[in-house]
């Protein structure tokens, strides 16, 4: 419009008075245009409660960044199960209750199982990864590809089981040292570089050295990805609002600049690893790329680019490493304040693996109830993926009645799902038997409980991890106390396990801390075999 005016001006047809008065009235009726749609988009809302909002930027000056699934909460508690909340760009409807969030997983098929990617989002990962992309015929394929790779880490895969226990080695080895030095250690980057290497070699089939160079980029990349993606400072607001801001010498521009640079270097690396060995996933979706033998039965070929594949690799990176191993590290300090669940572990542990140089395996999980209540309850305590993954509606749908318009941002609440004492008796406080019945066995998959525990989400776009973590968490967990016991420093206060004190960067991350671990007798090493 300015452009419009000063070319008119330039053009020497107007005198400066008509071009002000024209200059003006174009201003008053752009601000009336985007005034009318605004006010028409909002009507479409206006049938769901929510936060009263301002008129420019909604509720977005409201939000509390490192709280923001709290303060869910609170809202849950004041406007009920579904309610909206005002972005500058866009509605978000945040669903809270069981019966709406169980709409929406089952009952509305991919309506609204789009991804919400903000600018950053979709300008780091081009939407085109398996967490990331639409759910078209492609994300399909992809889900597929991963779930085949995931499925060889189950019961009976006994080569991939014993590579994940070799890999976790390095874990007890650091706290073997702890336990002969008698030196407290914070295993927050233990646990973080066990999971990369577990996962690069799912990603790749390579087996990284500790002191493999990739090992210390991923865990960096992965830190900083999310806290990029968590972050709601007005510098990332305004880069997913004006785009071109990303332009500005502003930090989080910088930080997201560097980050893809980053992205670029660990994608070659990770896919000249992944391309030397057959069976890895990266030679799986190479194989739906280069048309090979209808892509080992996993679906139709030719399809994927280099850019689906190495962005698919990126975001199995920070979708597997950063949710297991923060909730591991939130049970280990629950376990050191918490003498009472460490001594009914232990008595399960020897009970069903009693031979000491020999590793828990996953035979013995279906024998060990205590141990996997221990699991289900710490993702119901700490639920690291506080609102899931936020899902966009492709299509006008409907949850428990309620019109939901398409291209509605979509929060599904777990955190809230998990904490609410209408269904938890005592949810501030950690307690395995919840999952058990009165002998002592776990509550069926259909038990009320089992039900309101969707640490994974459900449906379309359930994790695809959910079992392979679930495993992984079973086989850390034992082995850990079966070699250990944990006490905490004098310093580790029983504050550090409160779910008060946990901060949301995307990801739930309780405070650092430190233990003691304390080798148990009868094991004079920090290894076992299989
Ligand atoms: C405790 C561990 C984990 C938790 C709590 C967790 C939780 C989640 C959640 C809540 C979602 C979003 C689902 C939705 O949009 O409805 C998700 C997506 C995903 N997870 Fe996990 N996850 C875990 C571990 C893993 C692991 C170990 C892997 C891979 C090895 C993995 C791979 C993925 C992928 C690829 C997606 C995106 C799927 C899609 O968008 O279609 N996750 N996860």
């Amino acid at each position: 419009m300015t452009v419009v005016c000063i070319a008119l001006l330039l053009l020497g047809s107007k005198t400066i008075m008509e071009v002000t008065i024209l200059f003006f009235t174009l201003s008053v009726l752009a601000v009336l245009y985007v005034w009318v749609r605004r006010s028409s988009y909002c009507r479409r809302f206006q049938h769901i409660p929510g936060p009263k909002e301002t008129w420019l930027l909604g509720n977005a000056l409201q939000i509390r960044t490192e709280e923001f699934h709290r303060q869910l909460y609170d809202w849950y508690k004041q406007f009920g199960p579904i309610y909206k909340i005002r972005l500058p760009d866009t509605y978000m409807i945040v669903l809270s209750g069981y019966e709406e969030l169980w709409d929406m997983f089952q009952n509305t098929g991919l309506d609204l199982a789009g991804r919400y990617n903000n600018f950053r989002m979709s300008h780091h990962v081009r939407d085109t990864g398996l967490g990331n992309r639409f759910p078209d015929g492609k994300w399909k394929l992809l889900r597929k590809i991963v779930h085949k790779q995931l499925k060889q880490y189950g019961e009976g895969m006994k080569t991939m089981e014993k590579a994940v226990a070799e890999i976790s080695e390095y874990m007890f080895l650091q706290f073997s040292n702890a336990s002969d030095a008698k030196r407290t250690l914070d295993p927050f980057d233990i646990f973080k570089r066990t999971a990369v290497k577990i996962i690069a070699l799912v990603a790749c089939g390579e087996r990284l050295a500790d002191d493999h160079p990739l090992v210390n980029s991923l865990i960096q990349y992965e830190e900083n990805v999310w806290d990029m993606l968590g972050d709601l400072s007005l510098g990332s607001l305004l880069i997913d609002i004006f785009p071109l801001a990303l332009n500005l010498p502003i930090r989080a521009s910088r930080k997201l600049k560097h980050l893809d640079n980053i992205r670029d270097r660990l994608a070659r690396e990770l896919g000249q690893l992944g391309l030397k060995h057959e069976g890895s996933l990266m030679t799986m979706l190479h194989d739906c790329k280069n048309n090979k033998k209808e892509s080992r039965g996993v679906g139709p070929v030719g399809v994927l680019h280099e850019d689906d594949i190495m962005l698919t690799l990126i975001t199995i990176l920070f979708a597997a490493v950063g949710t297991s191993s923060l909730s591991f590290y939130c049970l280990i300090n629950i376990l050191a304040h918490r003498k009472d669940v460490q001594e009914k572990l232990w008595n399960e542990i020897r009970t069903n693996s009693p031979d000491p140089k020999k590793n828990v395996n996953l035979l013995n999980r279906p024998e060990m109830p205590y141990s996997r209540a221990v699991i289900y309850e710490l993702l119901r305590y700490h639920s690291p993926a506080p609102i899931n993954g936020l899902r966009l509606a492709v299509k006008e749908s409907e949850i428990r009645g309620i019109r939901i318009p398409e291209g509605t941002v979509i929060a599904p609440n777990t955190w809230t799902l998990h904490h609410d004492p209408d269904s938890w008796d005592e949810p501030e406080h950690f307690k395995p038997e919840r999952f058990l019945d009165n002998e002592g066995n776990l509550l069926a998959p259909n038990h009320q409980r089992r039900k309101h525990l969707l640490p994974f989400s459900s449906g379309v776009r359930v994790c695809p991890g959910e079992q392979f973590a679930l495993a992984r968490l079973f086989l850390w967990l034992t082995n850990l106390v079966k070699r250990f016991e944990i006490i905490p420093a004098e310093d580790n206060d029983v504050s550090k396990i409160d779910p008060d004190n946990f901060r949301l960067a995307f990801l739930l991350y309780p405070p650092r801390y430190h233990v003691l671990p304390k080798r148990r007798s009868g094991l004079n090493t920090g290894h076992c075999t299989g």
